[in-house]
């Protein structure tokens, strides 16, 4: 078993990774102080597949637990369905004090955490993910969001959870796509922070896909990082930034080639190939880097080429993402392995850099 501290203050909260963690999540969670009611937040899928277990051990742990089961997709990922989840904490007399706990990938995270941050002006949430990216990613860090029909996560809080609790043994039931696609922010953070990291990704490329011992050390360094880096910038005014590696290139490739074509973890996989391909144009880093950046995300059966976009094509839709500030394009860019800037780049550049894909 790990725990890591994500430290803030008397905010901090414990990440813990256990293989069969989701059986003990009940006596955990009392032992967190928590008592009385709990709703479980999940959707039609990972309710079916996990429900059960979750709710046999808050019920063993003297919890009185509800589920609220919403339709699984990020198309249901919205106000108007966040609207019946607070329908049905208002059903069940659920109190300021009683804890959510959100079952399920980054929708169910994301939306859960998102009422969590507003029902009754905000009651305790804890993460329990379900998917890699979740692990990796959305569970730790406090970013919540529903969508809204002219862009993705536009309306959220930042808002911490209580605690994460990461079952590595739930990733077996997870299709191999959503395991690759998972991979691309576990390969972020080797690139943006630790080199050694990289190294290790790349000696056991092959054996991740195992969702074996290996997976679960990803996950544990991947949650290290990410509780260092948000310990460090909450709210995203500097190193949180750094998270964004390749999600420029990312959110055009999944808005210009139509939603749900490229899984977020795909486009980011690419995004990132074009991140390093884009420092070495710039002479920011060797290409030898850009290289093995390449190398581990085709290694892991992730994407690196984009689909055929224009130039202009590219830098409309990058002037419509959440990274655009006072109209100029800014991208995290790496120097070496573990070491990356933020750093804004003219149009003039990328329309060159897109002229030559
Ligand atoms: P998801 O939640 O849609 O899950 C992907 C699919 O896997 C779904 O069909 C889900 O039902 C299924 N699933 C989940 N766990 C399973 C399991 N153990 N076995 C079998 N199937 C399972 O997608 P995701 O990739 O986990 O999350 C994407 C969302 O996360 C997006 O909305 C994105 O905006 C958000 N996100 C948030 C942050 C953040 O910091 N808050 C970071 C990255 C992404
Ligand atoms: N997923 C990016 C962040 O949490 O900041």
């Amino acid at each position: 078993m790990r725990t890591i501290t994500v430290e803030l203050g008397e905010r901090s909260y414990p990440i813990i990774i256990k293989g069969g963690l989701l059986s003990e999540i009940g006596e955990r969670m009392k032992d967190l102080g928590f008592r009385g009611k709990a709703a479980v937040v999940t959707n039609t899928l990972v309710g079916g597949l996990y429900g059960e277990e979750l709710l046999k051990s808050l019920k063993e742990a003297g919890f009185s637990p509800f589920v609220i089961t919403l339709p699984d997709g990020e198309e249901y990922k919205t106000i108007e369905v966040a609207t019946t989840v607070y329908d049905g904490l208002i059903d069940n007399r659920m109190e300021r004090s009683s804890p959510i706990i959100a079952l399920g990938g980054g929708v169910i995270g994301d939306m859960a955490g998102f009422v969590a941050a507003t029902y009754l002006r905000g009651v305790p949430y804890i993460q329990a993910p379900t998917t890699l990216l979740a692990q990796v990613d959305s569970s730790v860090g406090g970013k919540t969001a529903v969508n809204h029909p002219k862009g993705k996560n536009l309306i959220g809080a930042f808002y911490q959870p209580r605690a994460v609790f990461i079952d590595p043994q739930v990733l077996k039931s997870l299709d191999i796509r959503e395991v690759r696609a998972g991979l691309a922010e576990v390969i972020k953070y080797g690139v943006i922070w630790d080199e050694e990291f990289f190294a290790f990704l790349e000696k056991n490329s092959s054996a991740l896909l195992d969702i074996g011992a290996e997976l679960t050390k990803a996950i544990e360094r991947s949650c290290e990082i990410k509780a260092e880096v948000v310990g460090a910038d909450e709210t995203e005014q500097g190193v949180r930034s750094f998270l964004n590696l390749g999600h420029t290139f990312g959110h055009a490739i999944e808005a210009l080639s139509g939603y749900g074509t490229f899984k977020h973890g795909e486009a980011v996989a690419t995004g990132m190939a074009l991140a390093a391909r884009l420092s070495v144009d710039l002479g920011l880093c060797e290409d030898s880097v850009a290289r093995s950046i390449k190398g581990l995300i085709t290694s892991v059966g992730l994407p690196t080429e984009p689909p055929e976009f224009s130039a202009e094509q590219w830098i409309e839709s990058m002037r419509l993402d959440k990274k655009v500030t006072a109209g100029a394009i800014w991208f995290v860019l790496i120097k070496r392995l573990g070491t990356v800037n933020l750093q804004e780049v003219g149009e003039r550049v990328l329309k060159e850099f897109f002229a030559r894909l």
